[in-house]
């Protein structure tokens, strides 16, 4: 199981706080009960015999898949099927998994269509509020598309989205598109287990009942522990007193490039759910060592308002032993290239720590289904704690909507800079 490694929170500090966590959380499960659709994995093994159904036919038909979303609809599955596949996997494998309706780049969006051209492909486009402009600028661009090449357009498309609002379950029923339904209680960044999640990641080959198995398995052992041994308890109690302290900035650390988008899903979590009043801790990520030759410096003779949470992996799939000898460098003799990462995890963590940069560990023991699934069960719980003990609602994104709607009055013409 998962282990949080925690080397800032001692007994007595724990023991001191209990209570501001126990009220927390009857404070979450009491006022935010309507938004806590997630809590439950186990939940979503109710669906999952259609999304399986669906996500093999899908595969077995289709040579490219355009997903098609935005925030918690899209940062969740290639959070977990880049990590799981590697961060090579887009264009390399069937069918190609196409990411659009992220950005407003017409140029990619052209480049998207040039590149289907000698594809025989399909779309899943996965909106909860059926709304996003993004997503569904693109998904008419692509449904003309589809609709002037096939026949049989109506087959191509694939809906994730409200049961009952929005313009795409509209166009479901219009259209007769296949359809999921987002849950009324799941919101966007948490929906990650949900079929906005466990879609495309089927189509792309994951196991997602053994990530589901993770979650739930995770989900099960904190229901029996003590208030002081729960990880996700221990880790949202640490983040709060460290901002108390004046370390505002989170670093997500990962020592593996295909944990990328796992580490921009944390960011979105942790930043969509806090970042609701001037008390916030600013959630970004670095991926070592890439990141030791840029932001290393940083840490290490900058300000000193950081602390590092590092997702710490045990067991790997590969490694490379041979190359490595005593002719490149005397120190690694002896030393296979995972092992040499495991040192540099201690020799960052060290020299970080002389700018006073704590260090929060998440260890987990390989990078596979199951165990990602725990990884973003903690991260959820513990971010809607956190938010809750930081004083604000986890589930809402009110300043989102302020540049929507100053791009809606641009747009029509108003209010031109
Ligand atoms: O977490 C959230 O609620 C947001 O990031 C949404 O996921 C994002 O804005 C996309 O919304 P929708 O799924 O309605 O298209």
């Amino acid at each position: 199981m998962l282990e949080f490694i925690d080397d800032y929170l001692n007994e007595d500090t724990l023991e001191k706080n209990i209570t501001l966590i126990e009220k927390s959380v009857d404070k979450l499960l009491r006022d935010y009960r309507g938004f806590m659709g997630w809590f439950n994995p186990i939940k979503s093994l109710l669906n999952i015999d259609e999304i399986l159904k669906v996500s093999d036919d899908i595969r077995k038909s289709y040579d490219c898949v355009l997903i098609c979303s935005i925030g918690g609809s899209y940062l969740g599955s290639k959070a977990v099927i880049d990590a799981v596949k590697g961060k090579t996997f887009d264009l390399k494998e069937e069918p190609n998994l196409i990411y659009i309706g992220n950005s407003l780049s017409g140029e990619y969006l052209s480049k998207v269509l040039t590149f289907i051209e000698k594809k025989n492909p399909c779309m899943v486009v996965i909106s909860k509020s059926g709304n996003t402009v993004e997503t569904v600028l693109s998904y008419s661009v692509i449904k003309s598309y589809f609709k002037d090449r096939f026949k049989d357009y109506k087959e191509r498309i694939f809906i994730v989205t409200d049961e009952k609002s929005g313009y795409l379950r509209k166009e479901c029923k219009e259209e007769g598109f296949k359809s999921f339904s987002v849950p009324e209680d799941v919101g966007g960044r948490y929906s990650v287990l949900t079929s906005v999640g466990l879609l495309p990641m089927a189509i792309a080959g994951l196991d997602v009942k053994e990530l589901l198995r993770g979650a739930s398995d995770f989900h099960s052992s904190l229901m029996d522990l003590k208030y002081n041994e729960n990880p996700c308890f221990k880790y949202s109690l640490s983040r709060y007193l460290l901002y108390k302290e004046g370390k505002t900035i989170e670093i997500l650390c990962t020592y593996d490039a295909k944990m990328e988008y796992l580490s921009k899903w944390y960011v979105q979590l942790f930043g969509e759910s806090e970042g609701k009043s001037k008390d916030a801790i600013f959630p970004s990520y670095l991926i070592y060592t890439q990141d030791l030759h840029s932001m290393g410096q940083y840490l290490q003779e900058g300000p000193g308002n950081i602390f590092e949470t590092t997702i710490e992996v045990v067991n790997h799939n590969g490694d490379i032993k041979e190359a490595i000898d005593g002719k490149i460098l005397d120190a690694i003799n002896n030393c296979s290239m995972n092992e040499l990462n495991k040192l540099l995890f201690e020799a960052v963590t060290l020299a970080h720590r002389e700018n006073g940069v704590r260090n929060l560990t998440l260890q987990i023991d390989r990078v596979d289904e199951y165990n990602l699934g725990q990884v973003l069960y903690f991260f959820m719980c513990s971010c809607a704690l956190s938010s809750v003990l930081f004083g604000v609602n986890p589930f809402t994104q009110p300043g989102v909507e302020k540049y929507k709607n100053i791009l809606k009055r641009l747009a029509l013409g108003e209010n031109k800079i």
